[in-house]
């Protein structure tokens, strides 16, 4: 309160007069303002009047230049089943209309609704699908007007454009997608567009598509000969490389891991038929549902794309392993075959060279009195499956001692011949030995087929493997430049 009549003074000798200067100075501001105004409006009047926006700028004189540039500032989706991609970007052209000018140390920014009044150039996008102007919540375009004339107008566009692409590389391929641009009216006579100077071609970096890596963008301009004239094209080039990684963790993981699982098979018994078919028809089925599965988002091609030679290559392991336990079933029953012909043919030579050692007496009694059992058991009644008597046991026990005793080919010929040959006697294993050794030479002996299969089958994907990857993210890599040289329209 000890202060307050200093206060009041205060306020009174130093606000007061803030506020009064501040008011004078917003006066002589609205005054400007709509001087401004009222200028503007003279000079809009001025130029609009006697302006006819149906004809070019300089008419009747040498063709007029108009300078093209784009910022793009989304990317995406590119989709091959159609050949097609969107962007959204802002169109930008840039020219002179000497009508317009007029005498002023400032330019006219001005919105949508007046672009009706003026000659805009008639630009089309030659390889466009779809496009549309963005409308939200006013028309998204703008138009400015320096004094000496110079036009700039703006427009924002969302664009969907076919795209040629070479899928042979797939997925390892890079595209090129391109958009080029002429006037629909207007030859090269009337109208020329060039790309401006300084970057025509802006590419947000922050970019990022779904599946690819925005890797460049470029600009080329042609002229294009019609039957109604001669045109000037302007093409921007977008260079784009996929990202392998979706395909590496939804193709090439699970398949070569099918193909893994299916040499499981190798280190399972050739007798459990069961599991081993199993095995190997799940496999194959499954590769079948990958293969069918990785052409899914693609174009009907016709012709080899680098996933179709890698799940080719999977499929045909993966058949080929199912193949293997085909031909391990089906020479191994030969095997046996085989090896009891083999058999008979050696004890027939052997009983040849020791015709005494055949026919010796015991032999001829051990036979005489097997004959004489049955004979007898079929007289018991006709059981054969009576329960052996003391007597029959002792007459086995006989046979057994005399067997031990050295007459070895007698027993072989009375009893072996009738079953599978096993390694019982030692004469018979180096037999089998032998005749193993024999069929191994020509490669078919089912034991051998899944030991060599084993080292084979893993052997071969992985040099394959290597191969395949080497050529396609090594030698046969397609570069940015080599697409910049490839032929387009
Ligand atoms: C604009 O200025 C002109 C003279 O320069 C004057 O005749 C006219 O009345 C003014 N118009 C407005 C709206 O102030
Ligand atoms: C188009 O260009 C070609 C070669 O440049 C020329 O021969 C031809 O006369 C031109 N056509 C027109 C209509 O100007």
């Amino acid at each position: 309160m000890k202060y307050g009549g200093v206060t009041y003074v205060f306020l009174f000798l130093v606000v007061v007069p803030l506020i009064e200067q501040c008011q004078a100075a917003s006066k002589s501001n609205d005054d400007d303002v709509r001087e401004l105004q009222n200028q503007t409006v003279t000079i809009l009047n001025g130029i609009l009047d006697g302006y006819d926006k149906r004809l070019r700028p300089g008419f009747g004189g040498p063709p007029i230049t108009v300078r093209v540039s784009m910022y793009v500032y989304s990317m995406g989706p590119v989709t091959e089943a159609k050949m097609e991609y969107t962007m959204d970007l802002y169109f930008r052209q840039q020219w002179r209309d000497e009508r317009l000018q007029f005498n002023a140390d400032f330019g006219l920014a001005l919105n949508a609704e007046i672009l009706d009044s003026f000659w805009i150039p008639d630009i089309y996008i030659i390889n466009e699908k779809s496009a549309n102007y963005h409308t939200i919540l006013y028309k998204n375009s703008l138009l400015r007007i320096e004094p000496n004339g110079d036009m700039l107008f703006s427009t924002r566009l969302t664009i969907t454009a076919s795209c040629n692409m070479d899928l042979s590389h797939f997925p390892f391929d890079k595209q090129r997608c391109s958009l080029d641009m002429e006037s629909y009216a207007y030859s090269d006579n009337d109208v020329q567009f060039i790309w401006l100077e300084n970057s025509p071609v802006y590419v947000d970096p922050a970019i990022s598509l779904p599946q690819f890596k925005f890797l460049a963008s470029s600009t080329r301009s042609r002229i294009a000969e019609y039957f109604v004239g001669n045109y000037t094209v302007v093409s921007a080039d977008f260079f784009l490389g996929r990202d392998i990684t979706y395909y590496v963790i939804q193709t090439y993981i699970p398949s070569s891991m099918i193909t893994c699982l299916s040499w499981l098979s190798f280190w399972i018994n050739r007798n459990a038929v069961p599991a081993r078919v199993a095995l190997g028809i799940t496999t194959v089925l499954t590769m079948t549902t990958l293969v069918g599965n990785a052409g899914n988002s693609l174009p009907k091609l016709s012709y080899i794309k680098a996933i179709d030679l890698f799940l080719g290559m999977c499929y045909i392991f993966v058949f080929a392993a199912l193949l293997e336990y085909v031909v391990v079933i089906y020479y191994d029953q030969p095997r046996y075959q085989k090896a009891r012909q083999l058999m008979k043919e050696f004890l027939e030579n052997g009983q040849t060279a020791k015709e005494d050692a055949a026919k010796t007496i015991d032999v001829a009694i051990d036979i005489e009195d097997e004959g004489n059992s049955r004979s007898r058991s079929e007289q018991n009644g006709r059981t054969s499956s009576r329960p052996p008597t003391s007597q029959d046991i002792s007459r086995s026990m006989q046979a057994d001692a005399k067997r031990k005793s050295g007459d070895d080919y007698g027993f072989i010929e009375g009893k072996v011949s009738k079953e599978e040959p096993d390694c019982m006697e030692e004469t018979l294993c180096s037999y089998t030995q032998s005749f193993r050794e024999k069929i191994c030479v020509f490669g078919f002996n089912p034991y051998s087929v899944d030991r060599v299969s084993r080292i084979v089958f893993p052997l071969v994907f992985f040099t394959l493997n290597l191969i395949y990857w080497l050529v396609y993210l090594v030698f046969d890599n397609i570069t940015v430049e080599d697409l910049k040289h490839t032929n387009t329209l």
